[in-house]
């Protein structure tokens, strides 16, 4: 299957360490602090603190230091999701640190490639929709300048997309 073959192909886990994982969009006060927030109460309740590590960050300055958007706080509280996050920007150390980074959209994506500085990051760089089951590659769309629907419906992309990524990476942590 596509998604066990991206987490097989690139990732020689090192056993008993912590698996990192960082989510990335543009400010970091919308997508990636809710998409974390969500792989945080999914890891704790699965009872997986001890063997995963989850952060984000935007890729831009805009917002350095700033809570995450009123709305996106809202959005998690009616989901029964905490966000506690300060936005700050990804760095190259980023890239070394961490096994996992979700891009929210392409134009991340190709902004933390871009940061890679001839380092070969590529295989732990992934679209975040390409662990949504019912769309895979697509973008997590932007909800900044829309309305509520937008933010729900980002909500229900993330859900979905880290419901399945989680299941694949606990069958990763176990088996090693
Ligand atoms: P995010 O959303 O990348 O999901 O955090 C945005 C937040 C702020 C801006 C754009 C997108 N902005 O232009 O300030």
């Amino acid at each position: 299957m596509a998604q066990l073959d991206i987490l097989r192909g690139g990732l020689n886990l090192p056993p008993m360490k912590k698996v990192k994982v960082l989510f990335v969009c543009l400010g970091n006060i919308c997508r990636s602090p809710l998409a974390a927030a969500i792989l945080k109460h999914k890891v704790k309740s699965h009872e997986l603190d001890p063997w995963i590590e989850v952060d984000s960050c935007g890729t831009s300055n805009y917002h350095i230091g700033d809570t995450s958007d009123p709305r996106t706080i809202a959005n998690a509280v009616r989901n029964g999701v905490t966000i506690e996050h300060c936005a700050r920007q990804l760095s190259e150390k980023d890239l070394e640190t961490f096994d996992f980074i979700f891009a929210m959209d392409k134009n991340n994506y190709q902004n933390i490639l871009r940061l890679s500085n001839g380092h070969e990051v590529r295989h732990k760089v992934k679209l975040m929709r390409e662990f949504d089951p019912r769309s895979k590659g697509e973008e997590v769309p932007d909800p900044y300048h829309g309305g509520e629907e937008g933010f729900q419906e980002v909500y229900e992309i993330l859900d979905r997309s880290i419901t399945e990524f989680l299941a694949h990476l606990r069958k990763e942590i176990t088996a090693r």
